[in-house]
């Protein structure tokens, strides 16, 4: 299986949530004997979408930058993970702007789901894609940031699988916090096998995954920098 991060962290290389991601991307080539790209969107030079549609009708962008290498990699991906930290509450315009420029993967044509919303039908190459979610954020209590992220991001995308969000994502960075962050690494690249074995995660392995590395309380000490 090959498998691409796309990175939408500004912090490209040093991103908390890549740790997550690629221990997660680990356990899916343990099993399947893949390999994983990492592509660090901010390095990119990507304009915004101008909304022509041309290429709705022909599959190609108009506009020649480095979505083009981008698009090139998804198409040649078996599983693509979405890799970024919560900003602003959303999703950082690193990733967004690659996200809107993802128009080319589908057709003109609108059609109503099962669901009742309307969307562009995938064209053949990027329908059987598989794309993961991968959300870190810096404050605890996370969870309705999360459900919206992951709300726009199912919507926008019907080839998501599969959606992670994890709170406290700096304990991936800080020196100290490595007998908490190990284990959790540890459970997502365990979570990487289970999905690249059954095609899906089990509800526990989610809920585990759901689960704060540490209280609430003790974690605002480590991020305001006080002794926990
Ligand atoms: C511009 C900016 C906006 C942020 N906004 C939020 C936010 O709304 N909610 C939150 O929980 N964390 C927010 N954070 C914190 C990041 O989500 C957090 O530090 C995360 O671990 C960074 O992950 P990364 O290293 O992968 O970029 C913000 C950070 C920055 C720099």
């Amino acid at each position: 299986m090959k498998v691409l991060i796309l990175n939408g962290s500004p912090k490209c290389e040093k991103s908390d949530t890549l740790h997550m991601s690629a221990a997660f991307a680990r356990g899916i080539c343990s099993v399947s004997g893949g390999e994983t790209e990492i592509i660090h969107t901010a390095q990119k030079r990507i304009e915004y979408c101008t909304g022509c549609f041309i290429c709705k009708k022909t599959g190609q962008c108009v506009i020649d930058d480095d979505m083009t290498g981008i698009l090139a990699s998804v198409n040649k991906s078996d599983v693509v993970i979405f890799s970024f930290p919560v900003y602003c509450h959303s999703i950082p315009a690193a990733l967004k702007v690659v996200i809107e420029r993802t128009m080319p993967l589908s057709f003109e044509k609108i059609v109503k789901n099962e669901e009742g919303h309307y969307h562009h039908i995938e064209r053949e190459g990027s329908k059987q894609k598989r794309f993961v979610m991968i959300c870190g954020s810096g404050y605890p209590q996370s969870r309705d940031d999360f459900e919206l992220i992951t709300k726009t991001f199912r919507r926008t995308f019907r080839q998501c699988d599969l959606t992670l969000t994890v709170e406290e994502s700096p304990l991936f960075n800080i020196k100290d916090a490595e007998p908490l962050a190990k284990p959790r690494l540890a459970l997502l690249e365990e979570a990487g096998k289970e999905y690249a074995s059954n095609g899906a995660l089990s509800e526990q392995t989610v809920k585990a995954l759901a689960v704060p590395m540490i209280p609430e309380e003790i974690y605002m000490k480590f991020a305001n920098g006080e002794k926990p």
